[in-house]
Parts: structure tokens; C-alpha cells; sequence
């Protein structure tokens, strides 16, 4: 099967598990369970998970899955399914209108992520790409900014949910780039950051100690609009590697500069 059919596949399955999403969103009887003190999971967030797993195993029974609420299938075939099922549960929860579901699959044998979809229910915004195909939203082709300088630049990050001293809190990341940029926004969804940094409505975002499932499906998307994306040294990037730094490309070496040795 061709990526430009995963990728069609992957978008239908995510407009349907945001389905599942609207309908747990500020409902009364969505239940929300901790995973540790700062880590919440509701039922909502499973049963999307139980969803997206049993279509991709149905339609793909050969590719391996691995999905963040503990769905999991390794065989370790070309193609694997990183599956969040939902993004920004900690908004979600709180009733704050952003997250997202994100589908990537990677191929172990190109070391790349080949297809990414990501679907924001609230706002109706379906961001989708595969390898060497180009990003859409909505159908409609995207592109990364051209702002040349990170001085007039529009930045996005996050900080880990762990709070464990062994991992980066991304306070002197934070710190250097606050100066020296327009702004930097924090909403939550690392999907959602890299969505939008594909689509020109961020110059670039970077954040420490993320999942695969975070990162795999927006990383194509914002290489398909035209940007890059890399680790925090500038080294290449793949999901299993828990940091990203992704840009225009233009900014790119300035982030990196301030970043790659925090
Ligand atoms: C979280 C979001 C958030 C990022 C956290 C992630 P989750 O995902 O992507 O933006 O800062 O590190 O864990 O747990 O809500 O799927
Ligand atoms: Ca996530
Ligand atoms: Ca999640």
C-alpha cells in the first residue's frame, strides 16, 4: 500500500476518534485518573486509544503499533504506529479548547517518519502529511514561515509532566530564548506546537523529555511544509530519541545555538 493510502486511512480514523474526544469534552461524566501527581488520564483518553488500535490492527495486521495508554504490537516489522490518542489531556481535563489526536507511523528501515496525521476536533483542523507528499490542513497545502531572524520570531515550547530531578525542567532553554525572541507560547500539545509550526503560525518550538507519540506524526508534517527538524544539537532526529527542536529552517541554527548546550 502506497503512504499517500496509510495517510488517507489515518485521517479518517482520527476524525473519528476526535469524535470520541467532543463527546467526553466538558461532559460531566468524563472520569479523570492519576498516573502519578502531575500526570492525569481519563477514560475518554482510552477509549480513543481502544479505537484507533483495534481499526490500525484490522486494517494493518502486519505493522506494529505502540500506543500510549499501553496498546502495543511488536513484531518488529518496517512500519510502526506511534499513537497518542489524545493530546493535552491536561486541557482537555481542565475544559480548554486544545488537543488533539496524532497518528505517525515510522518505517525502521528509512529511519523516518513517512506518514503523520494530526486532528483537532474543537477547531476542526485535520493536519496531515507522508514522506516526499507535502503537509496539508484541511486538504489545503501548508508551509512553514519566512521569518529569517529569531529576534522577530514566534516560538512555541512545553515543560515535562515528570517531575523526577533526572529530567530537563527546560528552564535555561526558556530562559536564553525568551530574550531574544518576539515570544515563546506554551498550549499545551506538543502535536498541536509542531502543527502549527508547519502551517507559519509558529516560527519554531523545541521541548525536552517528549514520547514518540508526541512527536511522530507532527516531525513529517513540519518537514513536508518545508522545515526542519532535528535534535537539540542539530543531529537527526527520530522518535524514540526523547527531545526535538523544529523550525522554518531559517531560525534553525540561531535555536539550536542557544539550545544545544542547556
Ligand atoms: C503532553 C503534551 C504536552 C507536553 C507533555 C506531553 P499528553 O502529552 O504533548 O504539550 O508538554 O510533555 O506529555 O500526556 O497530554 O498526551
Ligand atoms: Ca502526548
Ligand atoms: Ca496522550
Amino acid at each position: 500500500m502506497f503512504m499517500e493510502d496509510i495517510r488517507h486511512f489515518a485521517e479518517a480514523i482520527a476524525k473519528e476518534a476526535g469524535g470520541i474526544l467532543l463527546s467526553g469534552f466538558r461532559a460531566h461524566d468524563t472520569q479523570i485518573s492519576y498516573k502519578s501527581a502531575t500526570d492525569i488520564v481519563t477514560n475518554i483518553d482510552k477509549e480513543s486509544e481502544e479505537f484507533l488500535v483495534a481499526e490500525v490492527a484490522k486494517k494493518f495486521p502486519r505493522h506494529d503499533i505502540i500506543a500510549e495508554e499501553g496498546g502495543e504490537r511488536n513484531s518488529k516489522s518496517d512500519l510502526v504506529w506511534y499513537i497518542d490518542p489524545l493530546d493535552a489531556t491536561n486541557n482537555f481535563a481542565h475544559g480548554i479548547p486544545f488537543f488533539c489526536v496524532s497518528l505517525g507511523v515510522f518505517s525502521r528501515r528509512l529511519q523516518k517518519v513517512v506518514v503523520g496525521v494530526v486532528y483537532d476536533p474543537v477547531h476542526n483542523e485535520l493536519f496531515s502529511a507522508h514522506h516526499k507528499g507535502g503537509a496539508y490542513l484541511n486538504g489545503v497545502p501548508i508551509h512553514v514561515s519566512k521569518i529569517e531572524h529569531l529576534i522577530g520570531s514566534l516560538l512555541a515550547t512545553g515543560f515535562p509532566v515528570n517531575r523526577s530531578s533526572e529530567c530537563k525542567d527546560n528552564l535555561e532553554e526558556f530562559s536564553k530564548l525568551a530574550p531574544v525572541s518576539m515570544g515563546i507560547r506554551r498550549i499545551g500539545s506538543a502535536a498541536l506546537d509542531l502543527c502549527y509550526t508547519a502551517c507559519g503560525r509558529f516560527d519554531g518550538y523545541w521541548e525536552p523529555e517528549l514520547k514518540p507519540w508526541d512527536m511522530a506524526a507532527g516531525a513529517v508534517i513540519v518537514e513536508e511544509a518545508g522545515g526542519t527538524v532535528t535534535r537539540y544539537n542539530g543531529g537527526l532526529f527520530v522518535p524514540e530519541y526523547p527531545e526535538i527542536v523544529a523550525t522554518n529552517g531559517r531560525i534553525h541554527e540561531e535555536v539550536v545555538r542557544y539550545i544545544a548546550n542547556s
